[in-house]
């Protein structure tokens, strides 16, 4: 057998390891986004939360959207600086399932904490500053993942596109604000919170980000708060 035959074959086959640990770690990807959720339905049905499970809820489902959306913010500084341009194509799960949760924890707090009483929905947003705030980030969400999704039309406009891509970077600030608001308390989770997402967006300075970008073997998309 010729050696080009043995490199063919060698090369097929780092192809496949390639592929198959691919697979293997975007399905970890989406079993550790939805895992959250599994618990906290889990743990309603197994009566495992609090006296007061729709506060409960509502904080659980606001910590993991957090925690996603930083993790996502994580995803640009980290690619600039291993270099690892493959790593890119996690930046979109991690955003779409930080808005799933966002959803959740808005749907439990309209839904079933005010059984969609828009007289007092109103006046809890209008009255309480947290709750605007986390409107805010919210709007500002749903920009960036409508935008993300397959289907948007491109007909929208290059601008608005850029626009609703970056609105991420506005959001991240808010949620820290709205949730030390809404909870009352500095915890170190907040501290560390806030000390990194200060840190992430550092990265999305022009000047930094061209300096790190130029050891890429091809810049980033431009309209990128990936
Ligand atoms: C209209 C939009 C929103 C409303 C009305 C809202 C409502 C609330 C409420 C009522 C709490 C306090 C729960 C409690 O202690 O009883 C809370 C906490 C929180 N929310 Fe929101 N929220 C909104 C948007 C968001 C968004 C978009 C995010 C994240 C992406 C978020 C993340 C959080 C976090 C992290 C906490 C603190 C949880 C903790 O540390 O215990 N919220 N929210």
């Amino acid at each position: 057998m010729r050696a080009w035959t043995f490199g063919r074959t060698s090369e097929a086959a780092g192809l496949r390891t390639k592929q198959a640990f691919g697979t293997a770690f975007r399905l970890g990807l989406h079993a550790a986004s939805l895992a959250p959720l599994a618990l906290l339905l889990y743990d309603d049905w197994a009566g495992r939360l609090s006296f007061n499970p729709i506060e409960d809820a509502t904080r659980r489902t606001g910590q993991t959207a957090l925690a996603l959306l930083i993790l996502a913010l994580a995803v640009t500084p980290l690619v600039l600086v291993s270099g690892r341009r493959s790593l890119m194509t996690v930046a979109r799960p991690l955003g779409l399932y930080a808005m799933l949760y966002a959803s959740i924890h808005l749907f439990i707090f309209a839904v079933l904490d005010y059984g969609v009483r828009l007289d007092l929905l109103r006046e809890a947003v209008l009255e309480k500053p947290y709750a605007l705030m986390g409107l805010a980030a919210f709007v500002l969400l749903l920009a960036t993942a409508a935008t993300s999704l397959r289907g948007w039309p491109p007909w929208l406009g290059r601008r608005w596109w850029r626009w609703s891509q970056r609105a991420v970077l506005a959001a991240a600030p808010l949620v820290l604000l709205h949730s030390l608001w809404a909870v009352k308390v500095i915890t170190s989770t907040h501290v560390a919170y806030t000390a990194l997402v200060a840190f992430l967006l550092v990265f999305r300075v022009p000047s930094l980000r061209r300096r790190l970008e130029r050891r890429l073997s091809e810049p980033l998309p431009r309209e990128g708060a990936e």
